[in-house]
């Protein structure tokens, strides 16, 4: 460690000294030997590496075993605190919370730290926020008070004892934050519980405050599911269904059925695409809409918004260092899939004075700011007609985007 201080101090670096970093917390014990095995850190390059590691851990949780081994010089499976320290040095301690500085500050200073150790660490040190801390909080306290939500394992809340536990689990999940159903809603949910009448509007879900369904949608889904004989061939089907939902109904099961001696109707696997019949539907609207060829080889069905976005940023997210621009306010399934992906969201500011539309030259400030720091932007992701804003973009606004891809 004090190689690597006076190293970073001939370049011109400045290096606070970890007992300076934690004045703040606590008075620090007297000063470590430094570390025998401490080659690892004696180069600009490995000080370059830790730094990139250290962001890629705080970007998506991932690299804490590149940091254990560039740690662990002689190879051990140890590091000791002295090493630790000589990590906070490189990496500033201003991005490492004060309870994970206070640790290497009061521990004995012949404590070695296991690679598990130093996750533990790493979690302590970078967790995401507050705000997600105390909702976790806040959640527990809700299950509690609400026994029919299902009980919770006493051994949650004693020290983890698993092979999978917080520690060893995907820490892309733990940072994971899906705010559609967080502090706020949590919120509300007491309050109902507590007697309060609360109408929510956090997610866009009309029947659950009282608008009825679009009926053709589901007669059409009725007619579809039932047999035929009991469903668009019973004799008095007219008297029950519309005309329309039951031709619609039969184009779906002859669609369902093609290329089949006898239609399987729903509930069979199908191509993984999605049904050919359907896909050709979606080249024809697109067609129609947008004047030029589609193909229903190209065309991916799925079941909702939320498994394509999940299809497409798992093929699009192939390192740490790949981004996806996504507009700001957003919403958050999008930064939810890149944390759970291990990508980086780079954001780009909505403009609130021209109704929600799209700034070009913010987008395009972020993203050399992005690609300056190193990120490839993969994707990004257009929200049109917007959520939360509600915007609906110009087609001078899309060309902008269209522009700078
Ligand atoms: C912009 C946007 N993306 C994704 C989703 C998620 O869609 P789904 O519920 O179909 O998975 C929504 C839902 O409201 C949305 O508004």
């Amino acid at each position: 460690m004090l190689f690597l201080g006076q190293m970073l101090g001939r370049t011109g670096r400045s290096v606070p000294r970890v007992g300076q970093l934690l004045a703040r917390t606590a008075a620090r014990p007297a000063s470590r030997a430094a570390p025998t095995n401490n080659r690892a850190l004696s180069t600009r390059a490995d000080a370059a590496l830790l730094t990139t590691t250290w962001k890629t851990y705080l970007a998506t949780g991932r690299g804490c075993e590149v940091l254990f081994s560039a740690l662990d010089a002689n190879n051990d499976g140890r590091v000791s605190l002295a090493e630790v320290e000589s990590l906070v040095e490189v990496v500033g301690a201003n991005d490492v919370r004060v309870e994970a500085l206070e640790f290497l500050s009061t521990a004995a200073s012949d404590q070695e730290l296991t690679l598990d150790d130093l996750r533990t660490w790493l979690f302590k040190a970078t967790r995401e926020d507050d705000a997600a801390c105390s909702s976790n909080a806040d959640l527990r306290t809700s299950y509690e008070a609400r026994p029919d939500l299902g009980s919770r394992s006493k051994q949650e809340t004693e020290q983890a004892t698993h092979a999978w536990n917080k520690h060893t689990m995907s820490q892309a999940l733990r940072r994971m934050q899906y705010a559609v159903r967080g502090e706020v809603v949590m919120k509300a949910d007491a309050m109902q519980e507590a007697g309060r009448d609360i109408t929510f509007t956090n997610v866009g879900n009309p029947h659950a405050v009282g608008q009825p369904p679009l009926t053709f949608f589901r007669q059409v889904l009725a007619l579809t599911d039932l047999p035929a004989e009991v469903g668009v061939d019973h004799p008095k089907a007219g008297e029950l269904f519309p005309s329309d939902a039951i031709e619609r109904a039969r184009e779906m099961q002859a669609g369902l059925g093609e290329n089949l001696l006898q239609s399987p109707g729903t509930g069979a696997y199908t191509n993984s695409q999605g049904v050919a019949a359907f896909r050709r539907d979606v080249v024809d609207f697109i067609e129609k809409r947008d004047g030029h060829a589609a193909h229903a080889g190209d065309i991916f069905l799925s079941d909702g918004a939320s498994s394509a976005i999940s299809n497409v940023l798992t093929a699009l997210i192939a390192s740490d260092s790949d981004a996806v621009m996504i507009p700001i306010p957003q919403y958050p399934i999008y930064s939810a899939l890149i944390a759970l992906g291990g990508g980086r969201q780079v954001g780009y500011e909505l403009d609130e004075a021209n109704g929600w539309s799209i700034d070009e030259s913010k987008l395009v400030r972020q993203y050399e700011k992005a690609t300056a720091g190193g990120l490839r932007v993969r994707a990004l992701a257009l929200i049109n007609p917007g959520n939360p804003t509600g915007q609906v973009l110009s087609a001078d606004a899309v060309l902008a985007v269209q522009t700078c891809a």
